[in-house]
């Protein structure tokens, strides 16, 4: 089917910050649960709850049949992971967190990926550089670049590392939907693909992993796993396109302070 870029004027970036707002305070509450031992059904309980005090709705439970308010996705899930009874965190795993809320009609979209207690010295490295990754995508989604910019610099810069740059999901645009277009994916050749331009708002969320680039999808139908069961990261940031520059409304501030660490957005 067609689908056109649908750009957003002042009015909706509003409504977007707002809501990226309410998943900042969301992953940051959930951040302060990520512990050994904590079941991932009760971080999803504090995600829900925290997305329905600020008025707001969890943008994944119900979308195609999604059935909870966060992805859960441990270790070698790489996302989309469903909290299920009797999942707990265990000391030396990695959680990605991946939380929408819908507000005034608009979406906010974001994740982050947290180590349990202590984690490997080269797992730790997987997560610091496939954030970097994405800080240096940011650097490059400007207004006259193009997705295949955004692409060529995740894979490039995770490329020194030997890591797999997973393919088979991407970014996207965002706003009254979750998913608009472009796709933003974590590949790609500099400037091809669709042009950033002014009144887009658009998340990238590079899928990196420690081993091969190979996924499955479980018969749950959303769990994503490396073929390898290897670890992989991921972290989402949501940022909208204007003239007078990009500006990320995903901040992780509230979760740097909630972990000890000052966080560039
Ligand atoms: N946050 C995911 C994304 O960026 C979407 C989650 S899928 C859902 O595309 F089914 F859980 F909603
Ligand atoms: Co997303």
């Amino acid at each position: 089917m067609f689908r056109r870029i649908k750009y957003k004027n002042e009015a909706d970036f509003e409504k977007l910050r707002q809501s990226a707002h309410v998943v900042a305070v969301t992953l940051a509450e959930v951040a302060k649960c990520i512990k050994p031992g904590v079941p991932l059904l009760y971080l999803d309980q504090i995600g829900e709850q925290c997305i329905r005090d600020h008025h707001a709705v969890p943008s994944f439970k119900g979308y195609e049949g999604y059935p909870a308010s966060l992805c859960l996705s441990v270790n070698d899930v790489v996302v989309h992971g469903i909290p299920k009874q009797g999942d707990y965190l265990t000391d030396g795993d990695i959680i990605s967190v991946d939380c929408g809320a819908l507000l005034n009609g608009f979406h906010g979209d974001f994740a982050y990926t947290f180590a349990v207690g202590e984690v490997a010295e080269d797992v730790r490295l997987l997560m610091e550089r496939t954030k970097q990754s994405l800080n240096e995508a940011i650097k490059v989604a400007v207004a006259g670049k193009t997705v295949g910019d955004i692409g060529y610099t995740v894979e490039s810069y995770v490329g020194q590392f030997n890591y797999g740059v997973v393919r088979e999901l991407c970014g996207h645009g965002i706003g009254r939907d979750m998913h608009e277009r472009p796709d933003v994916c974590n590949y790609g050749r500099p400037n091809t693909g669709d042009r950033l331009q002014h009144g887009m708002c658009i998340c990238i969320e590079p899928m990196i992993t420690l081993g091969k680039r190979n996924i499955y999808m479980e018969n749950d139908g959303w769990t994503i796993r490396t073929k390898d069961h290897k670890p992989a990261a991921h972290y989402e940031h949501q940022m909208i396109i204007t003239d007078k520059g990009t500006e990320v409304i995903s901040s992780y501030k509230l979760i740097g302070e909630v972990l000890g660490t000052t966080e560039l957005y």
